[in-house]
């Protein structure tokens, strides 16, 4: 596995749309593999393929220490209610901002092993199924955000 370096801001990486994995190849696993040590290694709960400069529909969440997902070709089946929480991005560091989103969100993505897999996210989890997605279509939380703030500490 290798810690890969995370694309910042104003990368213009950040900003493409990532394409749909066909096949799950030897590639893939190992992406997302390298994302999950990443993520950890950067102290995040979320990272998408295009932070990393992949091009490609994988992102990773853990939300929860040892309850991490992976999720290939993710989709949002449903959403509903609302929420307006505090989110940050391990690509817009020292920043945070205030987000809407869903309440609530049914998510469809395949797992490693090809296996389409079904998620509800509540609360953290749907801000970050919201936010993770958002990036593969090259949209930060930043351009959603009804204000943002600079951190103090430098997370
Ligand atoms: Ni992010």
């Amino acid at each position: 596995m290798a810690i890969l370096k995370i694309l910042k801001e104003n990368d213009t990486g950040l900003r493409l749309h990532s394409r749909e994995v066909s096949e799950i190849t030897p590639r893939i696993l190992r992406l997302l593999d390298d994302m999950k040590e990443t993520m950890r290694d950067a102290d995040g709960c979320g990272l998408a393929a295009p932070q990393v400069g992949v091009l490609r529909r994988v992102v990773v969440m853990e939300t929860e220490p040892g309850k991490m997902l992976e999720l290939i070709n993710p989709v949002i089946k449903k959403a509903e209610g609302e929420q307006c929480e505090i989110e940050g991005c391990l690509s817009l560091p020292g920043k945070s901002g205030k987000v809407k989103r869903p309440a609530h969100v049914i998510v469809e993505a395949l797992d490693r092993n090809g296996k389409l897999c079904r998620y509800d996210g509540y609360e953290l989890n749907a801000r970050c199924f919201c936010h993770e997605i958002d990036h593969l279509d090259g949209i930060l939380y930043s351009d959603k955000a009804i204000e943002m703030y600079k951190n103090t500490d430098n997370d």
